[in-house]
Parts: C-alpha cells; sequence; structure tokens
C-alpha cells in the first residue's frame, strides 16, 4: 500500500509515519512527500529518510484552481492508495478531492465537531472544556467535517497553555494517526454516509 503524505510544518505526524513504515509488518510505504511551503522540518524528514518531496506553492499559480490542480496531477503521479494531510494548512480543493475521492484523510487537533479550523487547540482552551483530543475524518468539501475514522482523548489541565495542550493532543494525535492510517491501508475501508468501515 502506498500513501502521499501532504505536510506545512514541522512534520512529526509525518516522522511518526515514517518510524511505523520502517516496519515491513505495517505494510505501508511512503512513496512521496508534499508541501505548499519551502523550508519546513517536514520535508527535511522526508529528505533524511530518502523519499521524494516535492513542493506546490498558491503563489506559483494564476489561480486556486490551477494551484489544486497541479497538486492533484503530482500528487496523482505517485498512484497512492491513500492521501494523508498532516498538518498541512491548506484546503484542498474540488479536482484534488475528486480525483482522490474518498482517498484524502487529514488530522485535526480537536474532538469533531468541536473546534473546526486552525485554532483546535486554543478554541478547546478558551471554551474551558475538560478533555479535548484529535480526530482522523474523511476529507469533503467542507472544513474538518467528514466521516471521522478515529478519535483519541487528552485531558485539559487547570495551568494548560495553548502550547502544552496541543503538545499533549501531538503525542495522542500520532498513536492515532500510525495506527489508524495502517489499518485503513492494509485492510481497506468503505465510506457509507458519515460511518467509515474498515476491513
Ligand atoms: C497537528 O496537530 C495537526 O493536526 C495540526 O498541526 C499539527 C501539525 O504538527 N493541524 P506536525 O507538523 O505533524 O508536527
Amino acid at each position: 500500500r502506498r500513501i502521499v503524505v501532504l505536510v506545512s510544518g514541522s512534520g512529526t505526524n509525518l516522522q511518526a509515519l515514517i518510524d511505523a513504515c520502517a516496519d515491513p509488518a505495517y505494510g505501508v510505504q511512503i512513496a512521496a512527500v508534499g508541501a505548499d511551503r519551502e523550508d519546513i522540518e517536514g520535508l527535511a524528514r522526508a529528505e533524511r529518510a530518502g523519499i521524494p518531496t516535492f513542493v506546490k506553492k498558491v503563489g506559483q499559480f494564476t489561480s486556486r484552481e490551477h494551484w489544486d490542480r497541479a497538486l492533484a496531477d503530482t500528487v496523482g503521479g505517485f498512484e497512492p492508495d491513500l492521501v494523508v494531510l498532516a498538518g498541512f494548512m491548506k484546503l484542498v480543493g474540488a479536482e484534488f478531492l475528486g480525483r482522490f475521492e474518498g482517498r484524502v484523510v487529514n488530522t485535526h487537533p480537536a474532538l469533531s465537531p468541536s473546534f473546526p479550523g486552525t485554532r483546535g487547540p486554543a478554541d478547546a482552551l478558551e471554551y474551558g472544556v475538560k478533555v479535548t483530543g484529535a480526530t482522523l475524518f474523511v476529507v469533503d468539501a467542507g472544513v474538518d467535517t467528514g466521516p471521522i475514522v478515529a478519535q483519541t482523548v487528552v485531558p485539559v489541565e487547570d495551568d494548560d497553555t495553548v502550547e502544552t495542550l496541543h503538545e499533549r493532543i501531538k503525542v495522542a494525535e500520532r498513536r492515532m494517526l500510525v495506527d489508524a492510517v495502517g489499518r485503513l491501508a492494509r485492510e481497506g475501508y468503505v465510506v457509507d454516509g458519515r460511518r467509515v468501515r474498515i476491513g
């Protein structure tokens, strides 16, 4: 099974996948790692692991649609069974989603449907919830709205800052991602309405 991983930042989720893929029993190969910006630790992690990388910046294209198509073309060239958005901070568009119908998953640092968007940990802290976590979902046209594959829960501590809370979430998020991506890729899955059935 082949996956392509898209990243925008430090790539610790990507690193967890790289480490898991080193074990043949995991049954998954990272065909390529793509990013929407240069000079990020996520790309360096891929390069150190000998994985092909590519960058598609929105600003290199005349429109968001052209960027989306170019991204889909490049990802498609690696013939992935699954596309994993791991801290990828751009919304992929209709063309991209159409090309990889039901085969794009994203990880979000909150318990969906609470706190969608880019401020998941901060919004959870501000709201005052006592537990939060991370969600892996099949990407649809909305923002963090797609059918849920897996969730993991962490406590919110009284003295948390956004950083300490996000760090606790990310530890759990990486385990969830590795476990769920492995199962999705190895066992296959069907999306039935809002239900994702693995195997
Ligand atoms: C993750 O918490 C992801 O869900 C969020 O940004 C973080 C990315 O971390 N959108 P990393 O780049 O994998 O270290």
